[in-house]
């Protein structure tokens, strides 16, 4: 059994689009505790340092831009498992690619702006957690 803790983010276009209240609903009836939550907006600096492994690819600059676009909303989830299920959650990265019923497939734009973050190891969840909460704020 891998870690208990991952982190996510509801991107600028859920937010905009108004899915913040379902997106939630998916998570809590999949099983997930939420351990941290606050609405916020990342600078493009954030944005640039929460995506740096990123930096070389070609959808950086746009990635960086949308990112930093608009409200966000940053959460600390706690679940067995929780890296590995909250990625199956949230299902494949292209919305055209995701299964049926996964939040990207229901509330996603594109590939770019795909509604949903979620951490690709336990290493980086709390990486993740650490950069947007301080130890105070996660319960
Ligand atoms: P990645 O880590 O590959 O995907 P995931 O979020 O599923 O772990 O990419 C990070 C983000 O970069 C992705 O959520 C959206 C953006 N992105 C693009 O804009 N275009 C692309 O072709 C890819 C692969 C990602």
């Amino acid at each position: 059994m891998s870690g208990k803790i991952t982190f996510t983010m509801i991107k600028p276009d859920a937010v905009a689009d108004g899915h913040i209240g379902a997106i939630l609903g998916k998570i809590a009836e999949a099983g997930f505790k939420i351990k941290a939550m606050k609405l916020t907006q990342l600078t493009v600096a954030d944005a640039k340092k929460f995506y740096e492994v990123h930096a070389e690819r070609p959808f950086y600059g746009e990635l960086v831009d949308f990112m930093s676009s608009g409200p966000i909303v940053a959460a600390v989830l706690e679940k067995d498992n929780a890296v590995e299920d909250f990625r199956t959650l949230i299902g494949a990265t292209n919305p055209a690619d995701a299964a049926e019923g996964t939040i990207r497939k229901m509330f996603a734009r594109s590939v770019g702006e795909n509604a949903v973050h979620g951490s690709d190891s336990d290493e980086n969840a709390l990486i993740e957690a650490g950069f947007h909460f301080s130890g105070r704020e996660i319960f």
